[in-house]
């Protein structure tokens, strides 16, 4: 049966759009109230990693939860808190990393580029404060993090109430095939341009989440890009929110390009799905520093250092290693861009296929020689969307990649845990739909 506003009391983002009351849920399956099936194909916006219905995490939550469910971070610590944070500590490859934990992604995103802030002033440098950040990226829904976005169509409506922030391109080699030392100079081009002593830090994801749908940079890109903040003290903040802990096949994106952050921020998949969770990770010598010089880390949130979150994190974390998540990742990924590539590389209206570990884009256009989009108003994506789903498919979409207003990008970003039979079955739906909506 659907559900939708007006006929109940909730109101979503999507306000015309009915949906389904969901049932339960069962590894990479969802079941709604008349009992239909459907693959989660995407995990919603990716944070389904280690799959639904996962006795162990609910068990970890709930012994916590009987134990002690909240204590306020300014007053008290708990096992699993301390417990998580230490095992983060052997998989996070910052220099005795220290991990700031909170409830979404765009917390981390305001709670990162606070701590560049406090970094920079702990070193003595206090006019630093402008965040350098790309256009086509998504850091979140807040006003801080909304305007370290590049997502034009999100954040129209609140540009007056935004901080100016400089924003540079985002590799996107479909449509503008610039090399890595090109793309790296912009930032560099940037930082002089605001004065080296004023820049606190750049902000990025490693491969493009929604806003671009999994769009890798040039190899050389992230190593320029590293060397370049070096080179100013400018601080480099890896936004890890949607392909942190394993999505990509590596546990964290940037290893594909061996470089290593000062800030890294995940969240999504953090906890499974399970509970809401992110965290901040940073050099433990910055964090030193701002005690040393500062005293404290000047941010808060109620939430904070969940006791039930951290529990969550780390059953979850145990699975991801147990299981070998981030080396399945890695395989199914392979298999998955070959059977994307056999199924669509041909189509008429699949202008680019990208992506790697669990996560892939398809660049659906009118016209694969011109790569000229569909107009927005025709809501092309949306009937793919739409039409996945109602064969029992998820998938996750995105709007805007082309010119910030049209070109759809349709993606799959199913559970870690997926098989080969379950990837097959997935991209096979999804060119089915494809192929219903656009023709073959
Ligand atoms: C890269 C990235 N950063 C930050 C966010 C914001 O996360 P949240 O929606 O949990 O606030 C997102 C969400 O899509 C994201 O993809």
């Amino acid at each position: 049966m659907f559900y939708s506003h007006p006929q109940g009391h909730v109101f979503y983002r999507s306000m015309n759009h009915p949906r389904p009351m969901i049932a339960y849920s069962q590894g990479i399956y969802l079941y709604d109230d008349s009992g239909k099936r459907y693959i989660d194909g995407s995990g919603g916006p990716l944070v389904i990693n280690v799959g639904h219905g996962r006795e162990e995490i609910v068990a970890a939550m709930t012994q916590q939860a009987q134990r002690a469910a909240y204590v306020h971070a300014t007053m008290f610590t708990s096992e699993p808190l301390e417990q998580y944070a230490a095992a983060l500590a052997e998989i996070v490859p910052l220099p005795d990393p220290r991990f700031y934990f909170l409830s979404s992604g765009s917390e981390v995103v305001e709670g990162a580029i606070k701590l560049a802030r406090q970094i920079q002033m702990a070193r003595g440098e206090e006019r630093r404060h402008i965040i350098l950040s790309r256009w086509n990226s998504y850091h979140g829904m807040t006003l801080g993090a909304l305007a370290v976005s590049g997502r034009p169509g999100l954040r129209s409506p609140y540009l007056d109430m935004l901080h100016d922030v400089p924003h540079i391109p985002t590799p996107y080699t479909y449509r503008f095939p610039l090399s890595g030392e090109e793309l790296a100079a912009r930032l560099e081009e940037a930082i002089l341009a605001h004065g080296v002593e004023n820049v606190a830090a750049f902000i990025a994801e490693p491969f493009s989440g929604a806003s671009l749908g999994a769009t890798q940079p040039p190899d050389d890109y992230w190593p320029r890009i590293r060397a370049i903040c070096d080179r100013y003290g400018v601080l480099l903040i890896s936004d890890e929110v949607l392909v942190g802990l394993g999505r990509t096949g590596k546990m964290w994106a940037l290893e594909h390009w061996n470089t290593v952050p000062d800030i890294l921020v995940t969240s999504k998949g953090t906890a499974g799905g399970y509970f809401p969770l992110g965290f901040i990770a940073a050099k433990g010598a910055d964090v030193e520093q701002i005690r040393l010089s500062l005293g404290d880390f000047n941010h808060g949130g109620t939430f904070s250092h969940h006791a039930v979150g951290a529990a969550a994190g780390l059953a979850t974390l145990h699975i991801i290693q147990r299981e070998k998540l981030v080396e399945n990742s890695a395989t199914m990924g392979e298999i998955m861009g070959n059977q994307l590539r056999a199924a669509l590389a041909d189509h008429p209206h699949v202008g680019d296929i990208r992506g790697r570990g669990l996560f892939w884009g398809l660049e659906l256009v009118q016209d694969r020689a011109t790569k000229q989009p569909y107009p927005k108003k025709q809501g092309m994506v949306l009937k793919v969307r739409d039409r996945a789903f109602e064969m029992g498919l998820v998938v996750y979409h995105s709007v805007g990649c082309a010119d910030g207003v049209n070109g759809d990008v349709v993606m799959l970003g199913p559970p870690l845990i997926v098989d080969e039979a379950q990837v097959n079955e997935m991209v096979g739906l999804l060119a089915e739909a494809i192929r219903l909506e656009l023709g073959d």
